[in-house]
C-alpha cells in the first residue's frame, strides 16, 4: 500500500493502535449522522470495518487510507477509495468517502487529504474516473466535493434505507493535479 505525504497529512496503512481512535471518532452521533443510516459504531464494529478495508486494499489495490496529523501523529480519520456496490446503478465505478474526527473538521484537512486520494486514483492508480455518493443534506460533504472540481452526476435513492442521494464524478481528464 502507498503511502501519501500531504503538507500536513500523512495518508497510510492501518495500524493496530488506530482502532481505538477510530473507535472513538465511529461513536460520535455528529461524525455519523449521514452515514448509512445515522447510527454510531462500537469497538467491535470499527475493528471489523478495519478488517474489511484491510482486505479491499489487498483485493483491489486501493482502499481507504489511514489519516495521520502530521504535526502531532494523531489519527483524525479516513478518505479513500471503495467499490460502490451498494449501489449496482452506478457500477462499475470506484467511489471517493471520508469520515474524520469533529474536532478535525473546518481545517481544511478533508479537501487535502481528498485531493491527494483522487491524484492517487486518477494518476498512480491509473483510474479514468472516480466518483463519489453523498445523501442530500450533508452539506460539508458537498463542500468537498465542489472543491474538488467533481461534477453533479445524477440523483438517487439508497437502496436500502430509500434516502434520496447524490452521485458526483470527475475524469482523469478534468482533474486538476
Ligand atoms: C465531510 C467532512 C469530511 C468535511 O470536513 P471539513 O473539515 O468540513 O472539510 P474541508 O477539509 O473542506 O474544510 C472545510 C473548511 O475548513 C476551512 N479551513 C480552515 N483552514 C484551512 C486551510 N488551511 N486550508 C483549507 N481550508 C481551511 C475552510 O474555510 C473550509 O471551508 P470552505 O471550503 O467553506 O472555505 C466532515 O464534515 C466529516 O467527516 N463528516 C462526517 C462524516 C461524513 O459525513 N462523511 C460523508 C458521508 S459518508
Amino acid at each position: 500500500m502507498n503511502e501519501i505525504r500531504t503538507p500536513r497529512l500523512l495518508l497510510r496503512s492501518w495500524h493496530d493502535d488506530d482502532l481505538a481512535p477510530m473507535a472513538d471518532i465511529n461513536a460520535d452521533p455528529r461524525v455519523m449522522r449521514w452515514v448509512d443510516d445515522g447510527s454510531v459504531r462500537d469497538l467491535d464494529h470499527t475493528a471489523e470495518d478495519i478488517e474489511r478495508w484491510e482486505e479491499e486494499w489487498d483485493e483491489e489495490g486501493f482502499g481507504l487510507f489511514a489519516v495521520e496529523l502530521l504535526a502531532s501523529g494523531e489519527l483524525i480519520g479516513f478518505t479513500g477509495l471503495s467499490v460502490p456496490e451498494f449501489l449496482p446503478e452506478v457500477m462499475p465505478a470506484v467511489a471517493i468517502s471520508w469520515r474524520l474526527g469533529s474536532p478535525f473538521w473546518g481545517q481544511g484537512y478533508a479537501s487535502e487529504a481528498a485531493h491527494a486520494t483522487l491524484e492517487f486514483a486518477l494518476q498512480d492508480r491509473g483510474l479514468d474516473r472516480v466518483i463519489s455518493i453523498s445523501r442530500v443534506g450533508d452539506n460539508a460533504s458537498e463542500n468537498v466535493i465542489r472543491k474538488l472540481g467533481m461534477a453533479p452526476e445524477r440523483e438517487t435513492a439508497h437502496p436500502v434505507y430509500g434516502y434520496p442521494l447524490r452521485v458526483h464524478a470527475i475524469d482523469l481528464t478534468e482533474f486538476q493535479a
